[in-house]
């Protein structure tokens, strides 16, 4: 039987890893497809870096073009990153075609309902189930798994970079700067970290996971970004010592105004299970009517991890050509003519806890003056304490409150650094239960 021709493009950590799933479980691969999955053809920019992982009879080029428009190529796999070239990539592949399996969040996240439309206009495929949360199947259990229920909100730790960074700073104190030197060292982050560390990675992953549970059009301009990199040590510990871990969060929910879809750090109480996630592991909360809540664990980076998301959409699609069947599943779980733009609730209005930190002077009536900007604000207070005491004439109070509207919180924030009992800023942590 002729087996499925694919063509890899870029062949890094993930490019490596694909290879070597196909190399290494090919009897696997074949007793659950009944064919050879053949890597055809590799792209690679440095041609002797590719030989040395290929499979000897692999035609390799280091022009990624020759790989979409190869006659004998069934599959494209797009492994190159950015979303430049690789949608100029993408869409030639398309155009002649292919079907395509890419783990690029970012071309998805920008360009996403280009390249779907442009796959339904040429009756192919575009799979990218390693595009969020690495390894992790999060796209099956989106598109399939959960395809009889409404879901109504998703939380998810899908960026393993500032997980690691928030686990070090909790569990050896140590400030973000030092923390992130540890994960460049340990070659967790990239020389430059801000895609990671400022939440645009996990935005791009959120904004995709947003689209497939609400039937929306994919929209990363409406995502608000927050990264990790203004946080303190002594925030977590605080946080800590509250009972709550702080973890950067990927969020989107289904409320009455609209969709919420943010990332920022947050208190989570301990007692839930993904406050536990730590390291470079990811998890994915997901609540939705019939189930309830279920959460999906595992790595979310790494070559063979993601090359396992990789190799199962190559899998999937083997099927779906040998089969003869065109979309068993709509790119964004709706079917294109159910997509529809719904309104986004804009950050101010979204609703939450918070955790607040601020420095204040010893001076008679300070904590009253707080508590009553508060009341004029509509905001109630959960708990209020003081971290140390008045020896410098400066203490910190760690506010939790109940939940409010944000603007009302940041209403509070701007009345109380007005106030000259306050030093400095005010620091502000959005938190969530989860009970709901
Ligand atoms: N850099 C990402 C992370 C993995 O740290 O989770 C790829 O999205």
């Amino acid at each position: 039987m002729a087996p499925i021709n694919i063509g890899i493009m870029g062949v890094g950590t993930v490019g490596k890893g694909t290879i070597e799933v196909l190399t290494k479980n090919q009897l696997e691969i074949q007793k659950k497809l009944g064919k050879a999955l053949n890597i055809f053809m590799v792209a690679c920019k440095n041609i002797e870096n590719a030989k040395e992982v290929c499979p000897a009879d692999t035609i390799i080029t280091d022009d990624a073009f020759d790989i979409v428009q190869h006659p004998e190529i069934d599959i494209v796999v797009e492994l190159i990153g950015g979303s430049t070239i690789a949608r100029d990539l993408v869409l030639q592949a398309i155009e002649n075609g292919k079907h395509v399996v890419t783990a690029n969040k970012k071309l998805l996240a920008e360009y996403g309902n280009e390249i779907f439309a442009a796959a339904e206009a040429n009756q192919v495929t575009v799979k990218f189930e390693a595009a969020v949360a690495g390894g992790i199947p999060i796209i099956k259990v989106l598109r399939e798994g959960l395809a009889a229920n409404n879901i109504q909100w998703i939380a998810g730790i899908i960026n393993g970079t500032s997980n690691f960074i928030l686990t070090q700073m909790k569990d050896k104190g140590e400030d973000f700067e030092l923390a992130l030197e540890q994960a460049q060292q340990l070659g967790y982050a990239e020389a430059d970290p801000t895609f990671d560390v400022e939440g645009h990675d996990a935005g791009h992953k959120i904004t995709i996971m947003a689209a497939l549970a609400f039937g929306i059009p994919i929209d990363f301009s409406h995502c608000y970004l927050e990264g990790i990199s203004h946080l303190q040590s002594k925030d977590i510990a605080y946080a800590n010592e509250l009972g709550y871990q702080v973890k950067l969060l990927g969020i989107t929910k289904k409320t009455d105004e609209g969709i919420e879809l943010r990332v920022h750090p947050t208190l989570i109480p301990e007692d839930r299970l993904i406050a536990s996630v730590n390291g470079v592991m990811n998890a994915v909360y997901v609540n939705s009517d019939m189930l309830g809540k279920s959460l999906y664990y595992g790595a979310g980076a790494g070559s063979l991890p993601t090359a396992s998301a990789v190799t199962a959409d190559l899998i999937d699609l083997s099927r779906e050509l040998i089969n003869q069947v065109k979309y068993p599943v709509p790119h964004l779980s709706y079917l294109s003519s159910e997509v529809r733009e719904q309104p986004f609730v804009s950050i101010n209005e979204i609703r939450s806890s918070y955790y607040l930190r601020m420095a204040v002077r010893d001076q008679l009536g300070v904590l009253s003056e707080l508590t009553k900007i508060f009341v004029k604000h509509d905001v109630s207070i959960e708990v209020m304490i003081q971290k140390s005491d008045f020896k410098e004439g400066i203490a910190e109070i760690i506010i939790l409150t109940h939940s409010t509207i944000e603007n009302n919180i940041k209403n509070v924030i701007a009345q109380m650094e007005s106030l000259d009992a306050i030093v400095g800023s005010v620091t502000m942590i959005r938190m969530e239960s989860f009970y709901k």
